[in-house]
């Protein structure tokens, strides 16, 4: 027998997914914003090291989504989406979710067979011990790192386009499924 999956209560997501999905939002731009512009900000630069952190939290984190998702329902989309929105919608969730799982391992991978390999400090608290790859894994992890972190930033952007056009323009509450606190349109 399959095993039972709860369903979002109220046509929201549970707060489990929400915690999931913020948490793991925040993070994320940081990493993105930091990775894109470390080599013409100084700034970001000096930041390496915590985005290396974050990105190590973050694949512990998206492990412990999945495990939540897989028993959580997301609640239905409202009836007025058109079935190709649907479509690209739940597409783009499993892209992100294989994105929050690729990234961080490119990254690490990546820093694992480096030329000269720096320690992963975890905030300082513990080394992120090095993945057993070869240079040319790594050169590989390198190329796709850059590639679908450009990638998952343009995927971002219309995700962020997406859910302000639903509050926004078509005032759907979808945006307020995945807010805590405020109360759903049904
Ligand atoms: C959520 C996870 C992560 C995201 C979204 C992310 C995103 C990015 C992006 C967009 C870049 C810039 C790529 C470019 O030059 O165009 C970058 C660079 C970099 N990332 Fe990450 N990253 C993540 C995790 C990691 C992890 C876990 C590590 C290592 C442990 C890491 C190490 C690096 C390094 C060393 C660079 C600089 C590469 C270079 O300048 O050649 N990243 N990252
Ligand atoms: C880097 C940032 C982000 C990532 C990686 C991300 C990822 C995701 C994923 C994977 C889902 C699907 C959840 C599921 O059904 O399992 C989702 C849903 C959602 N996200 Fe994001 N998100 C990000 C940022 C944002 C931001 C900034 C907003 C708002 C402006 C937003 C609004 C939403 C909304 C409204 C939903 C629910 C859509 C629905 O009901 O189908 N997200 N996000």
């Amino acid at each position: 027998m399959a095993p039972a999956r709860a369903t979002s209560p109220a046509g929201r997501y549970s707060t489990g997914a929400i915690w999931f999905h913020w948490i793991i939002a925040l993070l994320v731009l940081f990493n993105l914003v930091v990775g894109i512009f470390h080599e013409g900000v100084p700034a970001l630069r000096a930041l390496m090291g915590t985005h290396k952190a974050v990105g190590i939290t973050v694949l512990a984190l998206t492990l412990g989504r999945i495990a939540w998702r897989l028993g959580h329902n997301p609640p239905p989309l409202p009836g007025e989406v058109a079935g190709w929105e649907r479509t690209i919608a739940q597409g783009i969730r499993w892209v992100f979710y294989a994105l929050l799982l690729i990234m961080p391992l490119t990254g690490w991978a990546m820093v694992s067979a480096s030329a000269k390999p720096r320690p992963i400090a975890w905030f300082g608290l513990f080394d992120v011990p090095f993945l057993p790859v070869t240079k040319p894994i790594a050169g590989t992890a390198h190329e796709l790192h850059e590639t679908l972190g450009l990638l998952f930033a343009g995927l971002v952007l219309l995700h962020i386009a997406g859910a302000l056009r639903h509050h926004l323009l078509l005032k759907d509450g979808v945006l307020a499924r995945m807010i805590p606190g405020i109360a759903p349109k049904r």
